[in-house]
């Protein structure tokens, strides 16, 4: 089918519990969502993926999780707190704000046909820089000196960790940390459902590489990571490279290319791989008094890392592969909403149903189920009509649907019914730990 509206997978996660507003009860808080049992399910999915690309398929990459708070010296250093900012303008009259970048595109709250500043109302101020980090305080005194902030990306506690990890992890450049952990950005911009949030997870890596390899490398990260959005079954056609234009570059980076997803919303930065050169490193040493350099003593030689850094938004990755895989067709005269995601990604890998609530369907199901749970992700649901579960199903993504019924019980066999072909193969129980395993890797 075509590319689904951005409508249509904000109903499906909401009528599912995938994704939905948070704090709703209290009429929501922008570009803020919960994730549901399904969400969750999905999302450490996702996350799984990545830690067994980045670690248990490398020998050149470390993990690490630091705190979300570090000592604010760190945002100085790392240039955020001057540097991070969007431009902003406030309405006088409909008190709204507006990145100022951003007002061609967006409509006026009071006249919609019109941008901001068009309406016969509108009231503009002029452009303000506007830093995106959270503020708190560490201590329980507001007073000067106890500032901290909600980290906005997760790649400054790598980098303050660089020497302990140099020095336990037994590793020589190029060699990689790896962590996966929440961020925070005070965004005003209108968020796309979870494209932008306040709140995010990032999948982070910092390749830390011998300078004369920075370019190679930079080449290499680009191009794996564009295939690791294809290996979890996302289409090719829908994925590509974009080189940043040199005026689009952040204040770290010498080259940066957006791995990028043919959203709803268009084509938009699904991940971005940056050339951090040694501007990182460079800054909390001259910050922090501290050395962050690399002797190699085979060849005596003293330097500071260049940094090749795969960014990724665990959101981001979740909301493509929801539309990738989002699917409307007809059974028997009905609509039917499937989400066909890779079955390595699917919340639940195998439903077990009970044709009929008696006749002792579902305690041979609940036996199945038992077996199968031990070995994957599974659920057992005897609730309503069996087409009205299998409907429930698909519409979560769930590859496989074991059902049991009058012939189980006679011959041992039981129905396995394919989401996306929707065959339903005869087969023995004998064995279905093995076969789903074999069909949902
Ligand atoms: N350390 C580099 C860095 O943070 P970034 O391009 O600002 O770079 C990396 O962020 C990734 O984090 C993005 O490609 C996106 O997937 C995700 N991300 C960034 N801001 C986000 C937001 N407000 N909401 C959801 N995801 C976000």
């Amino acid at each position: 089918m075509a590319a689904p509206t951005m409508d249509a997978v904000v109903a499906l996660c909401k009528r599912r519990g995938l994704i939905f507003p948070a704090s709703e009860i209290y009429g929501g808080i922008a570009n803020t969502y919960d994730y549901g049992h399904y969400g969750v399910l999905l999302k450490n999915n996702v996350i799984a993926q990545w830690w067994k690309a980045m670690i248990q398929e490398r020998d050149d990459i470390v993990a690490l999780d630091s705190a979300i708070i570090q000592h604010p010296r760190t945002w100085e250093a790392s240039g955020h707190l001057a540097g991070f900012t969007d431009p902003l303008v406030d309405c006088k009259v409909c008190k709204q704000r507006f990145r100022a970048d951003h007002i061609p595109e967006l409509p006026c709250p009071r006249k919609p046909s019109v941008h901001p500043g068009e309406g016969p109302e509108c009231d503009l101020t002029e452009a303000r820089e506007f830093n995106l980090m959270f503020q708190t305080t560490i201590g329980p005194v507001q007073e000067a000196g106890a500032t901290a902030y909600l980290r906005p990306e997760t790649a400054q506690g790598i980098f303050l960790d660089f020497k302990q990890t140099l020095q336990y992890a037994r590793k020589k450049p190029p060699f990689g940390i790896a962590q996966v952990g929440k961020s925070f950005r005070n965004e005003i911009t209108p968020g796309n459902f979870i494209f932008r949030t306040l709140e995010f997870e990032q999948m982070e890596m910092e390749f830390f590489v011998p300078p004369d390899q920075a370019a190679q490398w930079y080449d290499y990260w680009r191009r794996a990571r564009l295939d690791w959005y294809v290996s979890l079954g996302i289409d090719r056609e829908r994925l590509r490279l974009r080189d940043h234009e040199p005026d689009e570059l952040s204040h770290y980076s010498s080259a940066t290319a957006d791995v990028e997803y043919l959203y709803p919303i268009g084509w938009s930065e699904l991940e971005g791989v940056a050339n951090r050169g040694d501007f990182d490193l460079t800054q909390h040493a001259q910050f922090s008094g501290d050395k962050l350099e690399y002797f190699d003593p085979e060849t005596r030689e003293r330097y500071i890392p260049h940094v090749i850094e795969p960014a990724a938004g665990v959101g981001r990755t979740m909301l493509a592969l929801l539309c990738d895989a989002y699917d409307e067709d007809e059974i028997g005269g009905e609509k039917r909403t499937v989400l066909r995601l890779h079955p390595a990604m699917a919340p639940v890998k195998v439903a077990v149903l009970p044709l009929l609530r008696k006749d002792g369907h579902p305690e041979r199901a609940r036996e199945i189920y038992e077996e199968l749970r031990r070995h994957v992700s599974a659920e057992y649901d005897e609730g309503g009509h069996i087409g009205k579960r299998y409907r429930r199903q698909d519409e979560i993504g769930t590859p496989l649907a074991v059902t049991v019924d009058h012939q189980t019980l006679e011959d041992g066999t039981v129905t396995l019914r394919d989401r996306d072909t929707l065959a339903q193969d005869r087969v023995s129980a004998d064995g279905l730990v093995q076969r789903v395993l074999e069909l949902t890797r």
